[in-house]
């Protein structure tokens, strides 16, 4: 086997082949579905990821928030480790039960605080996935089974009201109700029963309210959309339509969630409990995957009996004991306090740049994740200076730069990262 030792040269990470070979074997042998900047990484370790010749890039991206605890944390690495090695991570039939996944659905629930109080207060219930887009499925199927089996609806006629801008994962049905024309131009059919609206719009959901009209799936604060936070007051709204009209309400939290804005949760800031939520990336902290949709116990016995639900790695022990792992690094290390102080020192310089900036239409942020609109609607030209000044970024909806870096970041760090957008904002 000499593919890995291709040159005589010191390595880093996982092989030796080059950088201009790699993206060779990329040509002509991966899907091009990702515009990919031109950086191999060949390891990564806390906020920082390492190319060829072992320089640095400040890793302002965090895999989409995968990567809240930091690359390589070394209590995710061991539970992971120890698992392999004591013989107890392998994928088991799920026709039998293993402790890392009672563990971890035990851990989980009663991380979320009871949702869907309206149905019951015996505690949550959790579902596990693989992918986060996964999990949307399964919220989407807790929605749809609600509206026929609690509400009436005839099977088949199930509305789901979504918002503008939304992103869901890329699965045919997510794609069916994204409002971005490439994410679905050529995939027809597309799945119905979705009714989109404005995000941030009360009016406009009172509107689309109907007799079929099941639940409401809404990102609390969009990532990929474009960073955006709605109108005060809008999620408390959906919450008191939810309520008036017996919709069943689930929060997608896969970006936004277990920490990254400054809470556990999101939808914290507003002091609003929707009846699900939809969990994943940072929940297995980035090293294996792992996603959950938790909802109030009564509605999952309501909705998932033996056959309506399953996967064969959704709940299996290795992600099961990287999730045990990844949620205690999360509550010992308090970092959603640590994005709320780091949060507000970052978008302070952020904004003094904004203000001295001919380059910045708007700065909107949450915690660690902020988003730098900018006038010329070329996010990732940005991007690609900062990646040459040592910091991964990039675009959300194409006009904003997303910087959303592991929660983990230090004031040095954060120094470095302010440097470079100065640099590239300042004229
Ligand atoms: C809000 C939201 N939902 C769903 C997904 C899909 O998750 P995955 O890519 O793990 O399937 C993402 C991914 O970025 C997301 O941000």
């Amino acid at each position: 086997m000499t593919e890995l030792k291709i040159k005589e040269r010191e390595m880093i990470g996982f092989s030796n082949v080059t950088d201009d070979e790699l993206l060779n074997y990329m040509a002509a042998y991966s899907a091009s579905h990702y515009e990919r900047l031109r950086l191999v990484v060949r390891k990564t370790e806390g906020a920082w990821l390492y190319d060829e010749n072992g320089k640095k890039y400040l890793d302002c991206l965090a895999a989409y928030s995968a990567a809240n605890q930091g690359h390589h944390h070394p209590r995710i690495v061991k539970a992971v480790t120890d698992a392999l090695t004591g013989g107890y991570g392998s994928v088991v039939s799920n026709v039998v039960y293993t402790d890392a996944l009672g563990l971890f659905v035990k851990k989980l629930s009663n991380l979320v605080p009871q949702l869907g109080p309206r149905f019951g207060k015996n505690g949550n219930k959790t579902l596990l996935k693989n992918g986060g887009v996964e999990s949307v499925e399964t919220a989407i199927k807790m929605i749809r089974f609600y509206g026929w089996k609690s509400k009436g609806i005839e099977d088949g006629n199930q509305e789901i009201i979504v918002f503008s801008n939304n992103f869901h994962g890329r699965m045919i049905t997510e794609v069916s109700f994204a409002t971005t024309k490439k994410y679905k131009e050529g995939f027809g059919p597309l799945t119905p029963g979705f009714v989109t609206v404005e995000y941030g719009d009360l009016e406009a959901v009172k509107k689309a309210i109907n007799k079929n009209t099941c639940g409401i799936l809404v990102e609390p604060m969009q990532g990929e959309g474009g960073m955006y936070i709605p109108p005060d007051g809008f999620l408390k709204g959906l919450r008191e339509l939810a309520d008036k009209h017996d919709l069943f309400l689930v929060f997608d939290e896969i970006q936004v969630g277990l920490g990254r804005t400054g809470k556990m949760f999101c939808f914290e800031h507003e002091n609003v409990v929707p009846d699900g939520i939809v969990l994943g990336k940072a929940i297995s902290g980035g090293l294996v995957p792992l996603s959950a949709f938790v909802t109030n116990s009564e509605m999952m016995d309501l909705a998932f009996r033996p056959g309506a639900e399953g996967s064969t790695y959704g709940g299996y022990p290795l992600a099961c004991v990287a999730g045990c792992a990844a949620v205690d690094v999360i509550v010992d290390e308090k970092l959603p306090q640590r994005a709320a102080e780091k949060g507000a020192i970052l978008k302070k310089k952020i904004e003094g740049i904004a203000a001295r900036s001919t380059h910045v239409k708007e700065v909107r942020s949450r915690g660690l994740f902020i988003g730098i609109e900018v006038k010329n609607g070329d996010a990732m030209k940005y991007c690609r200076q900062l990646l040459e000044l040592g910091v991964l970024a990039n675009d959300s909806h194409g006009h904003t730069i997303r910087i959303s870096p592991p929660l983990i970041i230090t004031d040095d760090e954060i120094d470095y990262l302010v440097e470079r957008l100065e640099k590239i904002l300042i004229d």
